[in-house]
Parts: structure tokens; sequence; C-alpha cells
């Protein structure tokens, strides 16, 4: 049985398909596991993506709650790591999500809007918990930080108050070459310029502590 890990923040735009496309891809390609990716996002932007990419990485596309409950686990029994995308706005979807996976990652957008609704996120994944004895574990990461901005600072302070999640310590920095890359049905790791290399050495730095986790 594969290990499911869920990208979930109900915030839009905070980016989880993003995270979880170049997670799939930095498994599958760079580390030669078997990943699939589960797209629960009604806009289905990560399963898009990856199927214009030339590397084939697999995906599944499931929507509904009952389906993500049901199907689940028979996916991750398929693959070693089970990466899901989850939606935006639907706590129910999230819900299903967070009753199945081992892991769960919220990133968050260092802005006062995005921190005060990762605490909806927090909420659903403290409920899983207490309904399933502990699981599944939960980490937040700061994503899409505009070097320099205080607010980075802030999200810090705020986010190491709450226990039930860990606190990763990779900074994902707001970058034009990561908005580049869906459009181009591309990672960071195929395009040459060097700020893509950094968010490549961000997103790899990023995945290990991910996977310390597991
Ligand atoms: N680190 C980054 N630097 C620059 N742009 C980014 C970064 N991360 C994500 N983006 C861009 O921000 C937008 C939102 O990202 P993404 O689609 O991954 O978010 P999401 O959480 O999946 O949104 P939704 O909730 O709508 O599904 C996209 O246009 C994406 O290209
Ligand atoms: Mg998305």
């Amino acid at each position: 049985m594969g290990k499911i890990i869920g990208f979930i923040n109900q915030k839009g735009g905070c980016g989880k398909s993003t995270t979880a496309v170049h997670f799939a891809y930095w498994l599958a390609i760079n580390k030669k596991k078997k990943a699939l990716l589960v797209d629960a996002d009604a806009q289905c932007s990560s399963s898009e993506w990856l199927s214009g990419m030339e590397l084939s990485i697999i995906y599944q596309v499931v929507q509904t709650p009952d389906d993500l409950l049901d199907q689940i686990p028979e996916l991750a029994s398929q693959c070693d790591l089970l990466v899901v995308d989850g939606p935006a706005s639907l706590a129910e979807a999230t819900r299903a999500i967070l009753f199945r996976a081992d892991l769960a990652i919220v990133p968050v957008q260092p802005t006062g809007v995005d921190l005060r609704s990762a605490s909806d996120a927090v909420r659903l994944i403290k409920q899983a918990q207490s309904v399933r004895s502990g699981s599944p574990k939960a980490a937040v990461f700061v994503s899409r930080a505009v070097k320099g901005t205080k607010l980075k600072d802030e999200a810090y302070a705020l986010l190491s108050k709450t226990p039930e999640v860990t606190l990763l310590k990779t900074v994902i920095h707001q970058r034009q070459a990561i908005a580049d890359t869906s459009g181009q049905s591309a990672t960071v790791w195929d395009l040459p310029s060097r700020p893509a290399k950094e968010s490549a050495q961000e997103y790899e730095r990023l995945f290990k502590e991910i996977l310390a986790l597991l």
C-alpha cells in the first residue's frame, strides 16, 4: 500500500496544484518512485498539466467526496506514493481526502487573509485527527513568498503556535519561472533559467522535508 499525501487548503491559488504536480514529477522522474497523482480539483488543472507533458506521470481524476473516499485506497495500492491535489472551497472533498491521507500538506501564502483561512484547513485537519486517533500527520509550508516581505516572519510566528501541524522550514518563493511552468506543460526541472534552478532547489528541499515526515 502506497503512502497517501494530500495537498489541501480551501483557499484558492495558494499553490496546491503547482506543488502537487512538481512533487509527483520529482518522485517519478528524479526519485524513480511509482507515483500517481489524484486530481480532486474541479478545474482539472493538474491533470491537464500532466497530460501535456512529454514524460508521462500517471494521474486519475477523482472529484466527488464519495469517490475520493472509495477510490483512494485502491489507487494507493497501485503505487508507492499517491499525491492528491485538493480542491479549492469544497470542505467535503477536503474532508474525504483527510480521512484517507497519511500526510496532509497545507501551502499557505504569507498574507493576512491567507493566514486566517489556513485556520480553516487546520480545523479540518484537527477534526480528522480526532476521528482517526491522530492521523493524518500534517504540515504547513509558506508558499509564493515574495522575497524580503516582513509578513513571512509574521506567518512563521502565527503558524508555529499550532502544535497539530508541523511548520516546514523550506519557503517556496514567488518566481515567474514557476508561474510559467503550467502553460508550458513543464516543471522547473525542464527550464534552463537560473531562477528555475533556484526554484528547483527549493522544491527539492521541501520534498525531502515532506518525505521525512512519512
Ligand atoms: N511559487 C510560485 N511562484 C509564482 N507563481 C506561482 C507559484 N506557485 C503558484 N503560482 C501560480 O499561482 C497560481 C495558483 O497556483 P495553483 O494553481 O498551484 O494554486 P491552487 O492552490 O491549486 O489553486 P486552486 O485552489 O484554484 O486550485 C497559478 O497561476 C500558478 O502558476
Ligand atoms: Mg488547484
